[in-house]
């Protein structure tokens, strides 16, 4: 067991956009995250070490305790079912959307429309609202091959430049979500560890304020 503070961060776009604020923080890690193979890296402040995992595994170390603290995108923690974790604070980084995409209006097949997409919650919730009736299929990546193989009719998916969807003949059809990346903390370590929490949460707060 260690006495230090752990803190989970996505791989890929969030790990990139999080490393200048915990630069800011005097908490960067201590070794080359390209290049190292460790996968617990201790941070230039001796109470907190990282490890960097896959998004989806980010809110289940936190759930469970294992992190202290996770960095996260709003799209994952939306997915999530259980507990144990506390959305503490919008980092305001790796902003996006979550839409419905798909060919142009029109060209869907007729009967009951397939939707492809990673945010199977996201998506039922969204077409429930709607009053409509669709069927979802789980992909894991480029959902944008859905309506170019004929495979789905619509995708949900992230856009954020929109380039992947005009790449692919895509057209953005309505906006289901606001996305950005959130700091989370397990409900029971900001119970027992609640003043060194707090203060790395504060260091947080005043990190994005300066951005
Ligand atoms: C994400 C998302 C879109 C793309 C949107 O994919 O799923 O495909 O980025 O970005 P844009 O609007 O700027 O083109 P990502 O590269 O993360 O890979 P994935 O398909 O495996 O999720």
């Amino acid at each position: 067991m260690t006495d230090k503070i752990t803190l989970a961060i996505s791989k890929g776009r969030i790990l990139k956009e999080t490393i200048p604020l915990l630069e800011r923080m005097g908490m960067a890690p201590v070794e080359d995250l390209g290049k190292t193979r460790k996968l617990l890296i201790d941070t230039e402040n001796p109470d907190v070490r990282v490890v960097v995992i896959r998004a989806t595994d980010v809110p289940t170390y936190v759930q469970y305790g294992a992190a202290d603290l996770g960095i996260a995108g709003k799209d994952i923690l939306m997915e999530l079912e259980g507990d144990g974790l506390y959305e503490v604070l919008d980092l305001g980084i790796c902003k996006c959307r979550l839409m419905l995409a798909g060919k142009q209006a029109g060209t869907q097949s007729g009967g009951r429309l397939r939707v492809a997409t990673k945010y199977v919650k996201s998506a039922q919730q969204y077409f429930a609202q709607q009053g409509k009736q669709v069927e979802i299929i789980k992909l894991y990546g480029s959902m944008e091959l859905g309506p170019l193989t004929g495979l789905t009719d619509l995708i949900v998916d992230l856009v954020d430049t929109g380039n992947t969807l005009r790449a692919n003949g895509l057209q953005p059809i309505d906006h289901i979500a606001d996305i950005s990346s959130r700091l989370v903390a397990n409900k029971a370590s900001l119970k027992v560890r609640f003043d060194t929490l707090q203060a790395v949460i504060s260091q947080f707060r005043n990190a994005i304020a300066e951005i």
